[in-house]
């Protein structure tokens, strides 16, 4: 028994939902090849081709700061969501913490959950100073309204299997450059602006800004923006594997343009080392490391 359903049941529904997905996904390519077929959408397609020209002040490739950085971010992020995600579920945490000039006791994953959010935002804050002294931020932010329709025929060219051109040492193609836009300028600050009105740093007292701003907003806003997060990780993970694995990974992990496995095994030992962290995280570990910042007590 899997829940109230058996074995058999289970298989079947998932047969059924593999079946309607398969339908669905061939449906979807044949319309688009059918759509991009036709003279004026194709003859559309060459003027607007998925990507436009960047500024010519962007240099190419990563360097070591924005792949450092990215790492980082991934790293604190994976540890951010799984205490999120035990604040969340956890009514009776195994330890609370309480500063050490005193105050309100949190759970020990709330401690953790906040103490890395200072570190992600730290990281967050150097990725973008460093993005904008170096002129990589037009790489992810749109310079040209031509964003647009080039999404478009991004969505297009996806949707039909003949997927974008792959240039990402140079240029994102216009979809790529909007996402990473929106992660970095628009749920990142929503995840510290929700997540900072729940937390015990935000000013009690200020009635006017609270009748605003009340809790219950920032708490319907905290858990989509994760659950956006956690959507855009999959597909972006999904995407730089099926669209030149090697050569993307040299990009981000390893910095360099040319194809070849260094960057697929830099990604793999940060992806250990994420999930060794992840299974270390334990109150036995935290709990030492918690008590030098304040004290860590049964309840
Ligand atoms: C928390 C999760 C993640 C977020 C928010 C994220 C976000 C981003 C952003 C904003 C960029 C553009 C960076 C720039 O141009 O400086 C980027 C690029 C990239 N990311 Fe991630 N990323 C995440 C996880 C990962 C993981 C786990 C992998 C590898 C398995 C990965 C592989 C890459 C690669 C290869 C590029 C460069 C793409 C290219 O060359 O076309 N990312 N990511």
């Amino acid at each position: 028994m899997i829940g109230e359903r058996t074995l058999g049941q289970v298989g079947k529904l998932a047969g059924i939902g593999l079946v309607a997905a398969a339908v669905f996904a061939a449906v979807v390519i044949l319309a688009a090849r059918w759509f991009t077929g036709l003279e004026s959408v194709s003859s559309w397609m060459d003027r607007y081709p998925g990507e436009y020209h960047l500024p010519d002040f962007v240099d190419d490739g990563f360097p070591a700061w924005a792949r450092w950085t990215h790492f980082l971010n991934f790293f604190f992020m994976a540890m951010i969501i799984q205490s999120g995600l035990r604040v969340r579920q956890q009514q009776k945490p195994p330890a609370v913490w309480q500063p050490k000039k005193g105050g309100k006791k949190i759970s020990i994953h709330l401690w953790l959950h906040t103490s890395l959010d200072l570190l992600w935002i730290l990281n967050g804050v150097v990725f973008v100073v460093l993005l904008f002294i170096s002129g990589h931020w037009a790489r992810i932010v749109p310079t040209s309204w031509e964003v647009f329709p080039n999404a478009a025929s991004s969505i297009l060219q996806y949707a039909s299997m003949q997927w974008p051109e792959e240039n990402g040492w140079v240029n994102y193609n216009s979809l790529q450059q909007i996402m990473y836009f929106l992660v970095v300028f628009v749920a990142a600050p929503l995840a510290i602006i929700s997540g900072l009105r729940m937390s015990e740093w935000w000013p009690k007292n200020a009635t006017k800004l609270n009748k605003i701003y009340p809790a219950p907003v920032a708490r319907k806003i905290h858990f989509p923006t994760m659950l956006f997060f956690v959507l855009f990780i999959i597909a972006h993970v999904f995407l730089v594997f099926a669209t030149g694995m090697t050569k993307n990974l040299n990009h981000m992990f390893a910095g360099t343009p040319v194809d070849g496995w260094g960057g697929f095994f830099w990604m793999l030992g940060a992806v250990f080392l994420t999930i060794g962290v992840l299974f270390a995280t334990r109150p036995l570990v935290l709990a030492p490391i918690a008590s030098r910042f304040g004290q860590v007590s049964a309840r």
